[in-house]
Parts: C-alpha cells; sequence; structure tokens
C-alpha cells in the first residue's frame, strides 16, 4: 500500500510549489518510487516539475464519452479506459506523472473524478508513495478526488482571508467520508519579517497548530519566472529543507 500525500488550500498559495518539492525529496533523496498526480483542472505540476503532459484523464473521458475513438471490439470499455490512463503517464527517471485535465463542461468533473480514483486505488500496489497536487479551494474534497490520505497538507499564506480558509478546510474535513490519517498546516511565502501578530493571535483562535513556516523565497521565484523546473533549485535551499523535515516527521510518525 502506498503512503499517500495530497495538498489542500487556496488558490496561489504555494501547493504545486511543495508538491513538486516533495516528490523532489522522496525520488532524490529517499530514493522512493513515486505517482505524482496533478488532480487540478488547471494543470501545472508539469510545468514546475519539468515534465511535457500530452494526454489527460480529461482528454480520455472526453474521447470515451463524446465517442471520438473506436474501442477495438475485442477491449471493454474500461479496459480501454484503463489501457488509455496507463498510456497518459509520463514516465521519467525518478516518478510517474498523471494529470487530471480538465473535463469540458461541469458535470463532466464526476466521471474523470471517477476514472482518477479507481486508477488511484490500483496504483495503491505500484507505487511506495503518491502525491497528489489538489486544484485550490474544497471543491476537490467534496467531489472526493482524494481518497483516504495518509498525510493532508493544508497550506495557506501569511494571511488573515489565509488563515480562515484554513480554518474552513479543516471543518469541511469534518464533515467528508475521506479518512485523513494526519493532517499539517503549512504557512507558504511567509515574509522575510515573519507573520503579522494579527495573524498568529487569528491562528490562535482558529485552533490549528502550524508544522511548518516556508519563507518568500527568491530562488524559487527566479526559477518560477525563468520557467525552469523547480527539481532544480539548491539542496539547501530554506523551503526545500523545511519541506524535507516536515515530510520526514510526518512519515516517521513523530508529531
Ligand atoms: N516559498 C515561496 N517563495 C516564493 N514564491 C513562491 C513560494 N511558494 C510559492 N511561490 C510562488 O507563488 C505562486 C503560486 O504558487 P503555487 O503555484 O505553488 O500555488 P498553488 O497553491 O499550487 O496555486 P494554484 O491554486 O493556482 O494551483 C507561484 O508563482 C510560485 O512560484
Ligand atoms: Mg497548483
Amino acid at each position: 500500500m502506498s503512503y499517500t500525500i495530497a495538498l489542500a488550500g487556496k488558490g496561489g498559495t504555494g501547493k504545486s510549489t511543495v508538491a513538486t518539492l516533495i516528490i523532489r525529496y522522496l525520488t532524490e533523496e529517499l530514493g522512493k518510487s513515486t505517482l505524482a498526480v496533478d488532480a487540478d483542472p488547471n494543470s501545472t505540476l508539469g510545468l514546475s516539475l519539468g515534465v511535457k503532459v500530452d494526454s489527460t484523464i480529461a482528454d480520455i473521458r472526453d474521447d470515451v464519452v463524446e465517442k471520438k475513438v473506436d474501442i477495438p471490439a475485442s477491449m471493454s470499455k474500461d479496459r480501454y479506459i484503463e489501457y488509455a490512463i496507463e498510456n497518459s503517464i509520463v514516465e521519467e527517471k525518478k516518478f510517474d506523472l498523471l494529470t487530471m485535465g480538465r473535463p469540458e463542461g461541469p458535470k463532466c468533473y464526476c466521471y474523470a473524478n471517477n476514472l482518477l480514483r479507481k486508477y488511484l486505488d490500483k496504483a495503491e500496489q505500484s507505487y511506495p508513495f503518491i502525491v497528489i497536487d489538489n486544484e485550490a479551494g474544497m471543491e476537490h474534497l467534496s467531489r472526493r478526488t482524494t481518497n483516504d490520505v495518509d498525510l493532508l497538507i493544508i497550506a495557506f499564506e501569511a494571511t488573515i482571508i489565509g488563515v480562515h480558509t484554513a480554518a474552513r478546510i479543516t471543518e469541511l474535513l469534518g464533515t467528508l467520508p475521506i479518512e485523513i490519517k494526519k493532517k499539517v498546516y503549512v504557512m507558504c511565502k511567509v515574509p522575510g519579517k515573519g507573520a503579522s501578530e494579527r495573524v498568529e493571535s487569528e491562528i490562535a483562535s482558529s485552533g490549528f497548530e502550524v508544522s511548518s513556516r516556508l519563507p518568500f523565497d527568491d530562488e524559487i521565484y527566479d526559477y518560477i519566472t525563468s520557467g525552469e523546473s523547480l527539481l532544480g533549485i539548491k539542496s539547501d535551499n530554506t523551503v526545500y529543507v523545511e519541506v524535507k523535515k516536515l515530510i520526514a516527521s510526518s512519515i516517521n510518525g513523530e508529531s
């Protein structure tokens, strides 16, 4: 069975950045085969991993539902979908990447989500780690893109809205039939002077503890603005070092 790490949080907080650094740590430093899943319809994980994505689950859904492909007579629809999903996975040396993509029209999310979930159930047998980068907000949690999760990372910015969103995600989690073994709160893009007192007091009254504080980082900014893969940042980059600490302690069962 895989150890599944998923990310949740408001848009633009730093989820994909953190997911990319986790994937680097798991594959390069722990040598673990990892399935990276971009479950955000506005796919960007491939970009930050430096991987070109040609086909997505949404494409497969559109092909099948809108009958844009002729499924061979010898193949059932389910078998064809399984085969097409396997083909859509980009295999890199150290990780594989599966991309959800954007299905056409809101009603189509259900079908594409089911395909993703079914595939993830199967992938549990093959990968020691699965890292799921989710879309912004809480929609995906309600739609249950994310199955049971060993570690949910709730990313939020050092702002009042950021803290409120993290608190709302926490409330929503309590109402969903998803098993989350552990959840941690990660403050992202923290300014050099630290979070304001007001933000700290909002966190205290929201009742959650921050496991990791990732500073706003110039090297990450430079990488992202030059369009290069974030996998290339220095191994002693402060944000990377913090992400490593967080994942190491989480997977070793420390609090
Ligand atoms: N610690 C950091 N230092 C500097 N820039 C950062 C940091 N973390 C994230 N960023 C930048 O902030 C922007 C948003 O980050 P990212 O794409 O990781 O967020 P996201 O939560 O995945 O967003 P979305 O919800 O749109 O998918 C990116 O330009 C990214 O490079
Ligand atoms: Mg993202």
